[in-house]
């Protein structure tokens, strides 16, 4: 078992990463400082699989245990589900001294956080992430939102867990293509900040894709370890914390483009971090045989690094300088100097974006 700590002063919390630990959860927490109320908020999917483990162990530690089960799916991450879970912890009577569990993947974290983070005005909550991507990142680093019909998570806040809880063995239900989606996350923490993480992804492919639990308990550790060091200097992404948007740029657009139900998330950002590397290769800073190793390793874990169909640079330019990274219409670029360092620049003209657009199709 691995633990680390995400130093944020008096709102520090640790992250803890091990297996068949689910249903030791309610030991935890401390019952001197908690309601004995509280709620365990999941999906239908998850909750089939781990909601009795968990709800079980809490009940064990003494806590009065209201299930909140909200429909699985990114289109429920909304504001009317918000509500929904907000309404189901007052009539449940949980108080401002309540915690608060998140079972699932990032919509069941992200939309808990928030509904923890406004609930008489924030209580705790504790992240019990079963998918890769929300081990890796989402349950880390206090990023709580749901959507707008306008916008993905646009509407949002930064509160902190107090706990995030990460068991490896539910990786074993997930789907092999969540999985791998999960990698895309992974192999840009080594992109970013850790040129060995790159090349420990590289030489432990077959035991990671095979789920061994020693090496997915280190990987996932890691990609925590630099999570929490980004996130401690810089909490409220006013510089650094910018760096884990690489490949989001291009990646969003992507999935604007295709309507958000062609391409998982993490296919989108595999796509945009090998388009960000070559737009960091046409900017002089990347090697070309940087760029050929990225795709490498990106294939190699089986992500798509160009979509199937035409995609228009034009309109993909057009979703870039929309987004909500952008800052008075200029785009923000995470780009990569070598494997295992990136800069942030918003220097790159129209007509080099659309070069590497272009490229799209021929990958
Ligand atoms: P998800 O939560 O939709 O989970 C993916 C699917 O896997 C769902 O169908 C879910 O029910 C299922 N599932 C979850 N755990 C399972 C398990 N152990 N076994 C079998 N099935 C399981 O998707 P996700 O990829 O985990 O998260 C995506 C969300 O995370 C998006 O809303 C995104 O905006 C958000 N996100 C947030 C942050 C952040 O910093 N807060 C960072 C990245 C992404
Ligand atoms: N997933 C990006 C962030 O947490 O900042």
């Amino acid at each position: 078992m691995g633990e680390l700590m995400v130093n944020l002063g008096e709102r520090s919390y640790m992250i803890v990463i091990g297996h068949n630990m689910l249903d030791t959860i309610g030991e935890q927490i401390n019952p001197d400082r908690y309601s004995p109320k509280t709620a365990l908020v999941t999906n239908p999917t998850v909750y089939r699989l781990y909601g009795s483990k968990v709800k079980d162990s809490l009940q064990k530690a003494g806590f009065e245990v209201t299930e909140v089960i909200i429909p699985d799916g990114e289109e429920y991450k909304d504001f009317a589900w918000a509500y929904y879970i907000l309404s189901r912890m007052l009539s449940a009577g949980l108080d401002r001294k309540s915690v608060v569990f998140a079972l699932g993947g990032g919509v069941v974290g992200d939309i808990t956080g928030f509904a923890a983070s406004v609930y008489m005005r924030g209580i705790d909550y504790v992240q019990i992430p079963t998918t890769l991507l929300s081990q890796v990142d989402s349950s880390v680093g206090g990023k709580t939102g749901v959507n707008h019909p306008l916008g993905k998570n646009m509407i949002g806040t930064f509160y902190q867990p107090v706990l995030v809880w990460i068991d490896v063995d539910t990786l074993k239900t997930l789907p092999h293509r969540e999985f791998l989606a999960g990698m895309a996350e992974v192999i840009k923490y080594g992109v970013i900040w850790d040129r060995e993480f790159f090349y420990f992804l590289k030489r432990n492919r077959e035991k990671i894709l095979s789920q061994e639990p020693d090496v997915l308990e280190q990987m996932i550790k890691r990609c925590c370890e630099i999570k929490a060091e980004v996130v401690s200097r810089d909490e409220r992404e006013a510089g650094l914390r910018a760096i884990l948007n690489y490949g989001h740029t291009i990646g969003h657009a992507i999935e604007t483009l295709t309507g958000y139900t062609r391409y998982l998330h993490g296919e989108a950002v595999s796509m945009g971090m090998l388009l960000e590397a070559e737009l960091a290769r046409l900017e002089g800073l990347l090697s070309k045989e940087e760029v050929e190793e990225l795709r490498e390793l990106l294939q190699g874990y089986g992500m798509p690094v160009a979509p199937e169909n035409r995609l228009s640079s034009e309109e993909m330019l057009k979703a870039m300088q929309i987004d909500k990274k952008a800052v008075a219409g200029k785009m923000r670029f995470v780009l990569p100097e070598k494997i295992g360092n990136v800069r942030i620049t918003s220097e790159i003209t129209n007509n080099n974006i659309l070069k590497v657009l272009d490229k799209l199709q021929s990958f």
